[in-house]
């Protein structure tokens, strides 16, 4: 049984936005972009999704698989993958991207958003969250890419928006940055 592994391996919990996406969407086929060392896709592992975590940090792919290793974990397969690529190659019924697509080459994001909804199953979801820049609340922080006012909002369109906001949050520093939070269901 793998429950606790998070804690257990020293990782934080699962972003809460994927907590609360699992609570609707049923276990299936799911990829992690961006996962880092694996809070979320071991979450979601524990759930009963099949997932594909990709990362282009080969350290923090080596320390899921090898927590996957250590505990047998039979439904997490765990890659180096460079997202910019934008050739997913494989649908997926769930595709996760939480705070990642800010690091990405900004002139790729397009290409990268259109990959997600090509390789999304029929009623398939999309969860993204990523830092924004307006003209109210300029973008403190230094990420290489920021989602404009509205952007994510019309790049889904078609899709039923399940949740979206663009609110305001606070970082460990004190400065207010605002981040697009988006569970999109691809239309069946
Ligand atoms: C802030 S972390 C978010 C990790 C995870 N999604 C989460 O919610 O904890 C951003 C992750 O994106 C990864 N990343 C950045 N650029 C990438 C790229 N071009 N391809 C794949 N992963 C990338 C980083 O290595 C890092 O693990």
């Amino acid at each position: 049984m793998t429950v606790g592994l998070n804690s257990r391996y020293g990782l934080n919990p699962a972003h809460s936005e994927v907590v609360e996406a699992c609570k609707i969407i049923e276990p299936c086929n799911a990829l992690d972009m961006g996962s880092s060392n694996g809070r979320n896709a071991l979450y979601m592992s524990q759930l009963g999704f099949n997932v594909v975590a990709v990362d282009n940090s080969p350290s923090a792919i080596d320390m899921l698989q090898q927590i996957v290793s250590d505990e047998g974990v039979a439904n997490i397969k765990a890659q180096v993958y460079d997202i910019n690529n934008a050739g997913l190659g494989v649908d997926y019924g769930f595709i996760a991207c939480t705070v990642t697509l800010m690091f990405l080459d900004p002139a790729r994001v397009d290409a990268v958003i259109a990959d997600m909804q090509a390789r999304t199953l029929p009623g398939g979801y999309n969860l993204i969250i990523c830092a924004m820049s307006t003209e109210e609340h300029p973008c403190p922080a230094n990420f290489p890419f920021t989602l404009r006012a509205g952007q994510l909002r019309e790049a889904y369109e078609g899709w039923e928006l399940i949740k979206y906001n663009e609110d305001l949050g606070t970082m460990h520093n004190g400065a207010q940055l605002q981040f697009a939070t988006m569970l999109a269901r691809k239309p069946a």
